[in-house]
């Protein structure tokens, strides 16, 4: 039978998991969903409980699926930012505080304060940002400071999980650097930020590479699940960087990224060395192969999408309104749309920017306004894409996400971009990329180069093609967030 590695992704919405052959085939799967709390508006939580709960749920079923083929590792990743505050006896202290949350405003006044921005960046890769981890205990510290007092040990999400099924408190560096306070070219906690704040070091987990075992399956988790005790669980990554592994984007392949059209649009390039844009404009993280990659967020993107058909055509389908958009003449005769309906991230991190169409007339239809919304949000990944170029030029972007299934939006993405995309043959995203980096972690792969040699990964190319009317659109395009601030 074949042996297999588990990768698991603890995600927003809900944990994935599946079991990967040593091939690349990915087996079996299975997903669990859990509620996202909004106790006050702008606030997100989640109960780490109930994330415990889905993960042993999933993790079981596909033990289940599996019919006794033997399992070599698991792999982790999750989402980003959060923070999970502990007591001296790892008991959870309050509800985990998500990537999402934006309650930290005046925490990060309170950090670039104590560290200017100028220097925060260049030790950890960004400016404070409201949904990081770091403000979050800054956060605690004012609003909370019981639950400051008791707290001994803060954890990532995924890095929760491990520690529930392993009993060790760890963490790697594609995640810890979405803290706000690493040091990115040592890969540590960064201590003179720290000190500048006066928290204390010990309150973080020790930093192992993103392919290292975390710990080993404690044996009443292993009976839960029906899974070894002693497994090794590998500490894996955040889960951009851990669905870049998945889809073999490497920092020791520069100049080919990804780009995936989810709810928000992400735009992913591998970096060698620790370079950030130095007003801070897009994210610079570790990547979890030991390089680096900066990250640039658009929002929403297919949640655009989503949001324009619930609200103006709940009658039509997602491929109902991609066949409107394309009867269109690039351009949407001359409509533009901002695609800010949840605030911004890259390049202004404002929470407070709102979208908008505008040079609306009488003549213009239902297929204008569909189109323009494709054509906004690629004008708003190319304000990303072209800031990620000042560092690291990229010459083809893998793209993935539901986005990534439309022709037509994946074709103004490309000549908006103007970059070749490649749509990938196997897409499973960030618990793919855990479980390869699990591989690595047990020694059944040397190393990642020679798991990405041995995945098969034909590839459908998008050629881009340049066309004028974008460019005039992107110039309009770039004039709106300031015209528009200037109305709030
Ligand atoms: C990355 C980010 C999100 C989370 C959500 O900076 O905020 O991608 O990791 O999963």
């Amino acid at each position: 039978m074949n042996e297999v590695a588990i990768g698991l992704d603890l995600g927003t919405g809900g944990v994935r998991v599946i079991a990967v052959d040593l091939q690349g085939n990915v087996i079996t799967q299975a997903t669990r969903s859990y509620p996202l709390l909004t106790p006050h508006p702008g606030w997100t939580e989640q109960q780490p409980s109930a994330w415990v709960d889905a993960s042993l749920a999933a993790l079981k079923e596909v033990v289940q699926r599996l019919n006794g083929s033997p399992v070599l590792v698991l792999g982790l990743s999750g989402q980003m930012h959060g923070m999970v505050p502990l007591d001296a006896e790892g008991a959870v202290v309050r509800p985990a505080i998500l990537w999402n949350d934006q309650r930290t405003g005046k925490a990060v006044g309170e950090i670039e304060a104590a560290v200017p921005r100028h220097d925060l960046i260049q030790r950890t890769g960004n400016p404070a940002i409201t949904g990081f981890q770091f403000p979050k205990l800054i956060w605690l510290r004012t609003a909370e400071p019981d639950a400051f007092a008791r707290t001994r040990h803060v954890l990532l999400p995924k890095d929760y999980l491990g520690y529930v099924l392993t009993g060790e408190q760890v963490t790697e560096p594609s995640d810890a650097s979405g803290t706000g306070c690493l040091n990115l070219s040592d890969r540590q906690w960064d201590t003179d930020v720290l000190n500048a704040l006066d928290i204390r070091l010990d309150l973080f987990p020790p930093v192992i590479d993103s392919r290292a075992i975390a710990g080993y399956l404690k044996p009443d988790i292993a009976a839960t699940v029906g899974l070894p005790a002693g497994l090794p669980v590998v500490a894996g990554g955040g889960d951009n960087a851990a669905a870049a592994i998945g889809l073999g984007v490497s920092s020791a392949r520069m100049h080919r990224g990804s780009l995936s059209i989810g709810t928000s649009g992400v735009i992913f390039a591998p970096l060698d060395r620790p370079t950030p844009d130095p007003e801070g404009r897009v994210h610079l993280f570790c990547h979890a192969d030991g390089g680096y990659h900066l990250l640039g967020v658009t929002l929403a993107a297919g949640g655009s999408l989503r949001w324009y058909r619930d609200v103006f055509a709940p009658h039509l389908s997602y491929s109902e309104l991609a066949e409107m958009a394309s009867q269109v003449v690039p351009g949407s005769r001359g409509i533009l749309f901002l695609p800010h309906l949840a605030g911004e991230r890259t390049p202004y991190l404002d929470p407070d920017a709102r979208g908008a169409w505008v040079n609306l007339s009488l003549a213009h239809s239902q297929a204008d306004l569909t189109r323009a919304l494709l054509e906004g949000v690629a004008y708003s990944l190319r304000v990303a894409l072209e800031i990620v170029e000042t560092i690291t030029p990229l010459h083809t972007l893998m793209a993935t996400g539901g986005g990534g299934r439309s022709h037509i939006w994946l074709q103004i993405l490309s000549d908006v971009l103007k970059t070749k995309l490649t749509i990938p043959s196997v897409e499973e995203g960030a618990a793919y990329g855990a479980a390869l980096l699990g591989m690595v972690g047990v020694n059944a792969y040397p190393n990642l180069e020679a798991v990405f040699s041995q995945m098969q990964r034909d590839a459908e190319a998008i050629e881009s093609v340049s066309n004028p009317v974008y460019e005039k659109g992107y110039e309009q395009f770039q004039q709106l967030y300031t015209a528009l601030r200037a109305l709030r």
